[in-house]
Formats: C-alpha cells, sequence, structure tokens
C-alpha cells in the first residue's frame, strides 16, 4: 500500500453487516449490533489521527424501524450507553459530534442526549463527527423543501439562493446550493468518498443528494470487524480513483 496516501478530507460509511456477523456466531443480532458500536469507538480514534475532517456514520435508517421491537429496543438503549462514551471520547480528541436525520421520532431522553452530544462539543476544532438517526436521504430532502416552503412563504429565502446571469439556467431560479443550505448540514462537505461494508452494492438512502460524486468503495468485510487497516485499504482504493465530476 502507498505510504503516502492523500486523506480524504470527508469520508462517510454505510455500516453494515452487524446480524450476519452475529448470526455467524449463533449470536442474537443486538450482539452484532454491539460489537458494531465497538468497531466506531474504536475507529474515531484513528479517524482522527490519520487526519479526516468529517466522518459521517449512518445509524440507524428512516427504514430500519421496520425490524422487530427487540431489535429496535435493543438498538436504542446501545444508543444511550455509547452516548456517554462518545461523549467522553470526543472530548479527549477534541471531536465536534453533530447528528443528521429526525430526531423527533426517538424518545426525550435520546433526544436529550444528542442535543447534549452536540452542545457540549460545538465548540471542538478537530474532527467532525456526524451520526446519521433516524436518518434517509429521501426524507432529509423532503424536509428541506417543507423548510424551503415556510422560508419562501414568508419572504425569508436569503437573496444569495437564488440565480443570477451565470448560473447555467434561467436567472432568478433556485440554485442547487440554495436549496442544499436547507439541508440537515449545509457546512459539511460531500463526502469524497463513501465506504459500504458487508459487500452490499447499493445507497439504502444514505446521503442521496451529498453523495452524487462520491468515490464508493465496497468491501466485504462486515460491520463489527471493520477497523485501521481496512480503512487505510479503502482510502488506497480512494486514491486511485480518477475524479472527473463530469469533465475530462
Ligand atoms: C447495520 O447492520 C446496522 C443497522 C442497520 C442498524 P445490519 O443490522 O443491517 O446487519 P445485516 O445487514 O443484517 O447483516
Ligand atoms: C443501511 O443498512 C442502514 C444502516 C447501515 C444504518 P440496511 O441493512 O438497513 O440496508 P438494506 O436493508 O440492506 O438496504
Ligand atoms: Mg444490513
Amino acid at each position: 500500500m502507498d505510504t503516502n496516501l492523500h486523506i480524504p478530507e470527508s469520508v462517510a460509511i454505510i455500516m453494515d453487516g452487524n446480524g450476519r456477523w452475529a448470526k455467524k456466531r449463533g449470536l442474537p443480532r443486538t450482539m452484532g449490533h454491539k460489537e458494531g458500536c465497538s468497531a466506531i469507538e474504536r475507529l474515531l480514534p484513528e479517524a482522527s489521527d490519520l487526519g479526516i475532517r468529517y466522518l459521517t456514520v449512518y445509524a440507524f435508517s428512516t427504514e430500519n424501524w421496520k425490524r422487530s421491537a427487540e431489535e429496535v429496543d435493543g438498538l436504542m438503549q446501545l444508543f444511550r450507553f455509547y452516548a456517554g462514551r462518545l461523549l467522553r471520547s470526543a472530548r479527549e480528541k477534541n471531536v465536534r459530534v453533530r447528528m443528521i436525520g429526525d430526531r423527533r421520532r426517538f424518545q426525550p431522553d435520546i433526544v436529550a442526549s444528542i442535543n447534549r452530544l452536540e452542545e457540549e462539543t460545538k465548540d471542538n476544532t478537530g474532527m467532525t463527527f456526524i451520526v446519521a438517526a433516524n436518518y434517509g436521504g429521501r426524507d432529509e430532502i423532503r424536509r428541506a423543501v417543507m423548510r424551503y416552503a415556510e422560508d419562501y412563504k414568508a419572504g425569508r429565502v436569503p437573496a444569495d439562493a437564488f440565480a443570477g446571469p451565470d448560473a447555467g439556467y434561467p436567472a432568478g431560479e433556485l440554485t442547487e446550493r440554495g436549496f442544499a443550505s436547507y439541508l440537515d448540514m449545509p457546512d459539511v462537505p460531500d463526502p469524497d468518498l463513501l465506504i459500504r461494508t458487508s459487500g452490499e452494492l447499493r445507497l439504502s438512502n444514505f446521503l442521496v443528494w451529498e453523495a452524487a460524486y462520491s468515490e464508493i468503495v465496497v468491501t466485504d468485510t462486515l460491520w463489527p470487524d471493520f477497523d485501521r487497516e481496512e480503512l487505510l485499504r479503502c482510502i488506497d482504493e480512494f486514491n486511485h480513483r480518477s475524479r472527473r465530476f463530469g469533465g475530462v
């Protein structure tokens, strides 16, 4: 592997394969999720030391509520347990924690711990760690449209959200950047590298808008086994891609 790897600024991960990891060992799915939480806990300081500036992880999708009550409850319990530990490791590593997704569907104590994580780490200047929970790319766009419509009705959309003469479409239309300012995290750069574990070749409703030009790397590794070495392999693959953004 190249020892002079260029480290992407913004990395996103679909942490998939916890259930299969547990099944292979004859364990309940929740044990896979617990190991998955340990894997992210181990990876956080490594990613920060490597110099990644933004790390976004898919923890729970808007579709994951379809799972059994037992599994969903297990995931909520893990969230409660790991929120406190995450606050400690974020403090140690100067990491800022943020959340994307619709938090209104969670129990009030979980919402409170998300708010606390964001509030108590907001001045940290190291890596930004973004947790996608009750997140769906389509839902994010839906909520953005609703916010935009409200602002439009109230005459609150900033003038620079509309196209000037050089936008490539008629002047006065809403620009892509203007629309994106209504998404969950407009100040976070789009992912350069999008990793999916467990071999699945789909987006599963993750970052539908933001991943338009992300380099996608899929690894067969199940999420609980994902570590620094595996992350470096994914970054190495990213280093061999030629990004053209529609140009030549
Ligand atoms: C990813 O692992 C974690 C969540 C979706 C919460 P899965 O639970 O989807 O694991 P598999 O895909 O069944 O192996
Ligand atoms: C995507 O994985 C969601 C998370 C990793 C949180 P899923 O396991 O839910 O996706 P599908 O069902 O395989 O598409
Ligand atoms: Mg899965």
